[in-house]
């Protein structure tokens, strides 16, 4: 072993000895099997720990065996989904249950190239299947591991052309012994020892190899290409109350943003008139204004002035346990605190 390769590996030991102590408890940490693993990557893709959890309880509760989900109706698993927002991941946990269920027997693929097929598994969650559930060395790469990288490096190049250095140097120090332990504690160190604004240097495992820590210039990486701003859009989001307290919903398209999810109706983001049958009830019925919020979606900021319109009439609107986006939810929020 040259001298290169012991740091390395010391590099892990390390990080492996601080996991074994320090790590986190974490509810898919002790089920490793591949459909749980599974569903806890897919959920803390773009969602916090502390908001999986729960989410993460309730979907094995209600559907324990990967055979159950992939029997469920797609409107049950976007409604128990609800909140966690990114609803493509739920659909895609959907079909990607179906097709392990009828195209292989219920059984999952064992490698990160294999898992790489499927609906919803981007590099990150293949590598992080694979790795946890399989111990295959995959190297996990996110946010929070190009920030380690970066730092023990220093790495010069912005983000995100610096990928493909950092996933070369991430890849040399993943353990290839314990491959499970090691990307889960590599998660733990980026989530709770060298995070973005203020890393606890003093307490980390591995500051002994970071160039960052010994330049004590830790907070100027990663290097980023400055981010476009957000195009901001505005629009009216209307709710139609009937005389039983019924809201009016309807349904999105089947593709696209927020697709297959149910919302108030709304103007000036995606169309821009109200259909004609609501504009006729506009037209009858005076709109109270009850406030204004706003939604930050990946690609653009959407800020909505909402109109509570209350009929004296009862509508055949029945909506209950429809799934809603947060985007609504927060329509709702204002509704019930302005109870005029
Ligand atoms: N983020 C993504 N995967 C994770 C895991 N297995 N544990 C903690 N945080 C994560």
């Amino acid at each position: 072993m040259n001298e290169t390769s012991k740091n390395l590996n010391l590099f892990s030991i390390q990080l492996l000895e601080w996991y074994h102590l320090k790590g986190r408890f974490l509810p898919w940490r002790e089920n490793i099997a591949p459909y749980p693993v599974w569903l806890a990557e897919i959920m803390l893709q773009q969602t916090t720990v502390a908001t999986v959890k729960d989410y993460y309880a309730r979907f094995l509760e209600k559907f324990p065996k990967i055979q159950d989900l992939a029997a469920a109706d797609e409107e049950d698993v976007l409604h128990l989904w609800q909140g966690l927002g990114y609803y493509s991941r739920a659909r895609n946990l959907h079909k990607c249950a179906q097709n392990i269920v009828c195209e292989r027997g219920g059984v999952f693929p064992n490698t990160e190239k294999e898992l790489l097929t499927l609906p919803g598994i981007g590099p990150y969650t293949a590598a992080a299947i694979a790795a946890i559930a399989f111990k295959e060395p995959a190297t996990v790469v996110d946010g929070n591991v190009e920030r380690i990288i970066s730092r023990l490096y220093r790495i010069e190049e912005k983000l995100p052309k610096s990928r493909p250095l950092i996933k070369e140097r991430a890849q040399a120090l993943t353990s290839s012994s314990t491959p499970d332990h090691y990307a889960q504690a590599i998660m733990d160190l980026g989530a709770t020892i060298c995070t973005p604004k203020s890393p606890k240097c003093d307490v980390c495992p591995v500051s002994g190899f970071c160039q960052a820590y010994k330049e004590g210039d830790m907070l100027d990486y990663p290097k980023k290409k400055p981010k476009k701003a957000k195009p901001h859009k505005t629009g009216i989001l209307y709710i139609f109350e009937d005389a039983q307290g019924n809201l009016y919903k309807e349904k999105r398209p089947e593709k696209g943003l927020l697709a297959n999810l149910w919302q108030f109706p709304s103007t000036g983001w995606e169309q821009e008139q109200l259909p004609e049958e609501l504009e006729q009830l506009l037209y009858d019925h005076e709109a109270a204004d009850i406030g204004t919020y706003s939604h930050v979606f990946t690609h653009f900021k959407l800020t909505f002035d909402v109109k509570h319109i209350k009929l004296a009439d009862t509508m055949p609107w029945d909506y209950e346990n429809k799934p809603i986006p947060t985007l609504m939810k927060k329509a709702l929020t204002l509704l019930k605190n302005n109870l005029h």
